[in-house]
């Protein structure tokens, strides 16, 4: 996905204002960037290939204008360069978009057919010269875009200039985030709320059949069929600072060391049975459960089956978004779908909201952006509060969701008799007095092993039952920072085939938080050293002739998940961090991905 911009305003400084306001974007996509911006009722515009730092290198930032548009890319579509950066132009209309137009060729070949010439290869060009044909036609600046919409199959959040009307933004969204701020001297849109922090904590979610018209003094929104609508204003009440880096040196470490703020915030919600059963009662009548996500949110669902299936015994489904939205699933009137996503924008996660909620089954959205797009279509949400998460690679944000996937196991576990009242007390107890416990962990040094894993271009993660979702996490944590390839593994799994893999000093890593499953993941790490791997071990107890150990404090089983990823996010941060790689911005990823 990418991130737009716009700004329109008293002050003649919209250069300054958008190119900070796409470095707080960055992270959705930055593989190149642009702006357009009216001077002298003219519409200029600069792109570059690279980072946002590219691109302000070759402005004059104190050039005066007071309104502009500018887009952090992600390409999806054209190769990332120059020409197929945005801004798109076409006569007198120049767009910025995120998203995917399905049907961009059909459009592109109608439109060469009456003349139009395209020089770049991206989807996003073809709304610039469908909207300037249709502008040229009518010459009306709403009803193009009305037109413009009709003719449009796929997703996209669009901000629009005129350069007939150099004192107006125009904004439009499908299955895109977009919101629009006011100040008390200006007008913004942006892709997410860190842009215009810095101006205003008031916004407005525009809907998806809704036109926004920005000026410097007043923002209106009309509908499609051009009547003025009213909307309500929202206020961001989250941590402003959440979106600069502090003293660290990355996000991601920032992020890390966040995680203590963010389970004492969680479990300020449900820290009595009480809480909890007014927090979560909703849950009790259902059967059976259907976990929907992508990536790291998914990895979540499948600890929560692990979790759910044995303390609850409520069959869970858990699958990725891109695969449950192409099948057949048995939900019925006992069914919930749950769906996990840091974002609340993927775009395959809510095209699954959208196909369950149309069988009529319920969905619970477990989510960390407020207002965001599955949060405002599920029947019920909850928010996992971990404030914005700025890394591309979540951390905060995962261990929030499992914070909120071990209360519903300990409510339900309450609920239907499988936990005593005193169980759940002390579990509660244990929640909000993590904190020594998570500083023993952040203040381990992990360097060594660090420095050893950094060198191997493979790498295995092992264990059992839960200890195999959180494996999955610390192994996807490890590839998308460090670009290492590594696996998780079912510990009992490795040795039908892939152990033929395992080379001297190979690394495997070892998760063992599950007693029951101890000695067995114990004789799969014997098999691995045996055939000279290097092995590391992350445990609460100490185990004879092992080269390393990660110590994680005594829990009890059901929270020691918790701790045994944070040292995996710190391990994952130091290797990639010792490989010089960009650990909040890597290599081909964005932040939430947003197209299919
Ligand atoms: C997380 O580190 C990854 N960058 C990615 O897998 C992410 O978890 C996935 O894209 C789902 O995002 P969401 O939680 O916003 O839906």
């Amino acid at each position: 996905m990418c991130g737009i911009i716009g700004y329109v305003g008293e002050k003649k400084n919209a250069l300054k204002v958008l190119i900070t306001g796409l470095k707080a974007l960055e992270y959705r996509g930055y593989d190149s960037s642009g702006i357009a911006y009216f001077k002298n009722q003219k519409i200029e515009v600069a792109k570059e290939k690279g980072k946002i730092e590219k691109l302000e290198k070759i402005l004059n930032l104190s050039t005066s204008s007071n309104i502009g548009i500018a887009h952090t890319r992600w390409a999806t579509c054209g190769i990332p360069d120059k020409i197929n950066a945005h801004p798109h132009s076409s006569g007198k209309i120049t767009i910025v978009h995120n998203g995917i137009i399905e049907n961009y060729e059909q459009l592109k070949k109608e439109l060469e057919k009456e003349g139009y010439h395209f020089i770049s290869q991206t989807d996003s060009e073809t709304i610039a010269v469908l909207l300037d044909k249709y502008y040229k036609e009518s010459q009306d600046i709403l009803k193009s875009i009305i037109k413009t919409k009709k003719r449009l199959t796929g997703s996209y959040a669009l901000a629009i200039l005129c350069e007939d009307i150099p004192s107006k933004i125009f904004a439009i969204r499908k299955d895109n985030p977009l919101i629009i701020a006011k100040s008390n001297d200006a007008s913004f849109i942006a892709s997410d709320i860190p842009a215009i922090l810095n101006y205003t904590n008031q916004y407005y979610i525009l809907d998806e059949n809704e036109i926004a018209i920005l000026s410097k003094d007043k923002i209106d929104f009309k509908n499609d069929t051009l009547e003025t609508i009213n909307k309500k204003v929202l206020t961001f009440n989250g941590d402003k600072n959440s979106s600069t880096k502090g003293d660290f040196s990355h996000y991601m470490l920032k992020e890390i060391f966040e995680e203590k703020d963010v389970i004492k915030r969680i479990v300020k919600d449900y820290n009595d049975i009480d809480q909890l059963i007014q927090n979560l009662s909703f849950l009790k009548k259902y059967k059976k459960f259907d976990i929907v996500a992508c990536g790291s949110a998914y990895h979540i669902g499948v600890i929560a089956k692990y979790l759910i299936e044995e303390h609850i015994s409520i069959p869970v489904n858990v699958e990725v978004a891109s695969e449950y939205r192409y099948k057949n699933n048995f939900l019925d009137n006992e069914s919930l779908a749950i769906f996990i996503s840091q974002s609340g924008e993927t775009a395959d996660t809510l095209a699954c909201v959208r196909k369950v909620k149309e069988k009529n089954i319920d969905t619970l959205g477990i989510i960390n952006v407020e207002e965001s797009s599955i949060a405002r279509e599920v029947d019920y949400a909850i928010y996992t509060k971990a404030g914005p998460e700025i890394a591309v690679a979540t951390t905060k944000a995962f261990l929030a969701q499992l914070i909120i996937i071990v209360l519903i196991t300990l409510y339900l576990g309450y609920e239907k008799k499988y936990f005593t009242k005193e169980f759940l007390n002390e579990r509660l107890n244990e929640l909000s007095n993590m904190d020594s416990d998570i500083d023993t962990i952040l203040n381990s040094s992990y360097e060594k092993m660090a420095k050893i894993i950094a060198k191997h271009q493979n790498v295995f993660f092992l264990g059992r039952n839960i200890d195999y979702g959180i494996a999955l996490e610390a192994s996807l944590k490890l590839k998308e920072i460090s670009y290492i390839h590594s696996e998780a593994y079912p510990a009992g799994e490795l040795k039908h085939g892939t152990i033929s893999l395992i080379e001297k000093n190979t690394p495997v890593i070892s998760i063992l938080t599950k007693n029951s499953t101890f000695d067995k993941t114990i004789n799969n790490i014997k098999e691995v050293k045996t055939r000279g791997a290097y092995s590391i071990i992350i445990s609460t107890k100490k185990i004879a002739d092992t080269e390393e150990i990660i110590l994680i404090p005594e829990k009890n089983e059901l929270l020691l998940p918790i701790l045994a990823i944070i040292p995996l996010q710190l391990l994952a941060y130091h290797v990639a961090s010792i490989r010089g790689c960009d650990i909040d911005k890597p290599r081909n990823l964005a932040k939430s991905v947003t197209v299919e």
